[in-house]
């Protein structure tokens, strides 16, 4: 529990997703319009939220799908903005859950908060029969007040998760996201934090890294890196149509490639050659694994740099970082 020291003020940024949408039935869980609903009016439909210190502040209202630079940039600006305030214990972000797992490690990457900034979320839409989003708010709100919650995490059915190690794991369970091998840190049970494990406190006690945070808003575009995968049967196809679509558009060309690869990061041979030749054009490459848990285990005489752990969705927005230098 806060002591009378911490301060309790939370703030709420809304950014849409299926937690703010909206179904024409109740009893329908698929075909709703995400981001629809105002993270205000999700607050209030949250009886226990009610008299708590919350600010609320819509930043966005989007399919997570459609997730991108711009929207992280003004998502981080306001994260940033509130975290330095002495006043605010910690910032809740309602999302889609269809890339929060995005949102989350970028937002760790750039700012490396010191105070919790909670991504929470939801699988069924405010107008279903039993909508999941009202627990997993007042989760996070809990999670964003808990004194010994430091940095990006993510709160969902109840579990508590590193930006780091989660990932969206299931397409329609409510309990959709997993940590892996890594495991939750933690649980909420009626409005309290159990943790199995306590989450890394950033060497610092500055609220967030504001020369990071600089270089993302003067940024018009992330460098270009995309994600492909090796599968039975794959070819140098996408690589080499890539390159050559590079040639053709200068400002399209692919600064970085990373490659899902089947079990421990192994790459169809065809498939392997065009990233060779992409890296022999500069184009930097990173493998990592297509399985659902574990990581590429470095030892392979001649392979190209694994991702250190990261899934290719993380491995990705890291490459980008790394190319701008950041
Ligand atoms: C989204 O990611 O915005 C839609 C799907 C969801 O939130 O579950």
């Amino acid at each position: 529990m806060a002591d009378a020291k911490t301060p309790l003020r939370r703030v709420i940024l809304g950014t849409g997703g299926t937690i703010a949408g909206r179904a024409a039935r109740a009893g329908d869980n698929v075909g709703y319009v995400a981001g629809q609903v105002s993270a205000q009016d999700l607050i209030a439909a949250v009886p226990p939220l009610a008299g708590l210190p919350l600010e609320v502040e819509q930043v966005a209202q989007i399919d997570s799908k459609d997730m991108g630079l711009a929207v992280w940039q003004r998502l981080a600006e306001r994260v940033a903005h509130h975290l330095a305030r002495e006043d605010v214990a910690g910032v809740v972000i309602t999302h889609g859950t269809d890339t929060l797992e995005e949102t989350a490690f970028f937002l760790r990457a750039v700012l490396s908060p010191t105070k919790p900034v909670v991504l929470t979320c939801a699988m069924r839409p405010s107008t279903a029969l039993v909508p999941d989003g009202p627990q997993n708010l007042l989760d996070a709100v809990t999670v964003a007040g808990d004194p010994q919650a430091h940095g990006v995490l993510a709160v969902c059915a109840g579990s508590v998760h590193a930006a780091e190690h989660v990932t969206k794991v299931h397409t329609y369970r409510v309990d959709a996201f997993d940590s892996g091998d890594a495991g939750p840190l933690g649980l909420v049970e009626e409005g309290r934090v159990r943790w199995l494990h306590l989450p890394d406190r950033p060497g610092t006690e500055t609220p967030f890294d504001a020369q990071r945070l600089q270089r993302l808003q003067q940024a018009t575009a992330l460098p270009r890196v995309h994600w492909l995968t090796s599968h039975a049967d794959a070819d140098g196809v996408q690589v080499l149509a890539l390159l050559a679509y590079g040639d053709a558009h200068p400002e399209a060309m692919p600064q970085g490639l990373v490659v899902a690869g089947t079990g421990n990061g192994t790459l169809h041979q065809a498939l392997e050659a065009a990233l060779q030749e992409a890296v022999s054009r500069g184009v930097v490459v990173r493998r990592s694994s297509r399985c659902a848990r574990g990581r590429v285990i470095p030892g392979v005489a001649g392979a190209l740099a694994d991702t250190q752990g990261l899934s290719p969705a993380k491995a990705r927005i890291a490459l980008a970082l790394e190319l701008m230098g950041m």
